[in-house]
This record gives C-alpha cells, structure tokens and sequence, in this order.
C-alpha cells in the first residue's frame, strides 16, 4: 500500500516536519507499504487559486498542469495523509490553496444541474494529523476542534465522499516531552492502514 503525506511548512527542522517523518516511519514499518511525503513548501506549490483554476472551474478551459499532477499523485495513492501546523485554529494558507486548486470540480466531487451532488473520492482514505501549541483547555473553551472537525472533515473530504479513518490533534503544551509526541506520531503512521472504521463526522 502506498500513502501520501501532504504536509506544509516552511522550515525542514519544525515539528510539524519530525512529525510527517514520524507517521511515515510508522507507516512503513506497519507492513509492505510505502510512504511518501510531500511538502508543498519546498516544492514551491502555488496556492492561489488563478483564472486558468477558475476558467476549469467553469468548464470552460483546461486544468493547470500543476493541478493535474497533484491529482495524479493522489490516484495513485491508497490513502491521504495531511500533516498540518494549525494556523489560526485551521490548516495553513498554503495547504488550504492546494485544497482548492487540487479538489476540483470534476475531479473530486460533480454538481449535476438537477443539483445533486456526486462525491467522487469514496476511495480514498484520509487521516488529519493537526499540530498546535495553544493547550486544551483554550481548545475546549472555544469549541475550536469542533470548528475544524465541521470544516474540514464535513466541509472537504466528507463533501467529496473521501473516508476520513482519523483525525488527530496534537498539542505541545500536552506532551511534557516531545520525543512522546514522535512516539505517538509514530503510533499513528503504525495504524494508517489497520483501520477498519471512519470516525464519525
Ligand atoms: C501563523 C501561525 C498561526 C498559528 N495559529 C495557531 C492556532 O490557531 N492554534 C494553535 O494551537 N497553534 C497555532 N500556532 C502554532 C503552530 O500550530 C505551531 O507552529 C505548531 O505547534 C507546529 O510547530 P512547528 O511550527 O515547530 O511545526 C500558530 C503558528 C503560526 C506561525
């Protein structure tokens, strides 16, 4: 099996990085399967959403290459892994533009003109893996999980069909120490492929 780990962050040595390594680590250990990390940040993907997006949009022009390519490399992948630092109590700018462009209209979901909608991407496994430094309590006091959990796993994958298995929140200020959080990431990647049930959305 074979996952592909989107992540985005600006610096290789961030935790949102040990992390990404982490999960792939335990995904490859986990059995015959492979692991591949993308980073959109140092891959230069560029997250504005273009007229050449907007013109495929309306289908009236042809999808950026670039857009095309993401696309190929998600179908050829068993399962989608986000790796993400939160950034204002949701995914990065960067990684929340390849969203836009790479999800398209067509690709991942259809609107028929009778207005209904037909999810395109039941095929694919997803597992969120979110990295925050604000504490759990600050979470809780302001339903922010909740707020990402609608957004993101209802308003993106559950949209286009795409199971989400899991959905994990790791915030430093919980771990006294941070090789426990690698341990846990590693946990993680471990269980990408063993599980059976989407969580509930
Ligand atoms: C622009 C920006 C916004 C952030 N917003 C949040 C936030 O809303 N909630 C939170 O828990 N952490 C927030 N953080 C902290 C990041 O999630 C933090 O970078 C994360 O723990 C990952 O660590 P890393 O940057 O070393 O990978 C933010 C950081 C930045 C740079």
């Amino acid at each position: 099996m074979h996952a592909l780990i989107v992540t985005a962050h600006p610096h290789p040595d961030s935790l949102t990085h040990s992390i990404a390594a982490g999960v792939a680590r335990g995904i490859t250990e986990s059995g015959p399967h492979r692991a591949e990390i993308a980073n959109l940040a140092q891959e230069g993907f560029r997250p504005e959403f273009t007229r050449e997006d907007f013109a495929a949009f309306n289908a009236a022009g042809a999808l950026p290459e670039d857009v095309r390519a993401e696309q190929t490399r998600i179908d050829s992948a068993d399962a989608l892994v986000l790796v993400f630092p939160v950034y204002w109590w949701s995914m990065p700018a960067l990684m929340k533009g390849w969203i836009d462009r790479v999800f398209s209209a067509g690709w991942a979901y259809e609107e028929t003109a009778d207005g209904r909608l037909i999810k395109k991407l039941r095929h694919l496994p997803v597992h969120l893996v979110a990295i925050g430094a604000a504490n759990m309590k600050t979470w809780e006091k302001h339903r922010y999980q909740e707020a990402m959990k609608v957004q993101i796993e209802e308003g993106i994958f559950n949209y286009c069909g795409a199971p989400v298995m899991s959905s994990s929140l790791l915030l430093s200020p919980e771990y006294p120490d941070t090789n426990v959080m690698l341990q846990d990431a590693h946990r993680l990647g471990q269980k990408t492929f063993n599980t059976q049930q989407p969580v509930a959305v």
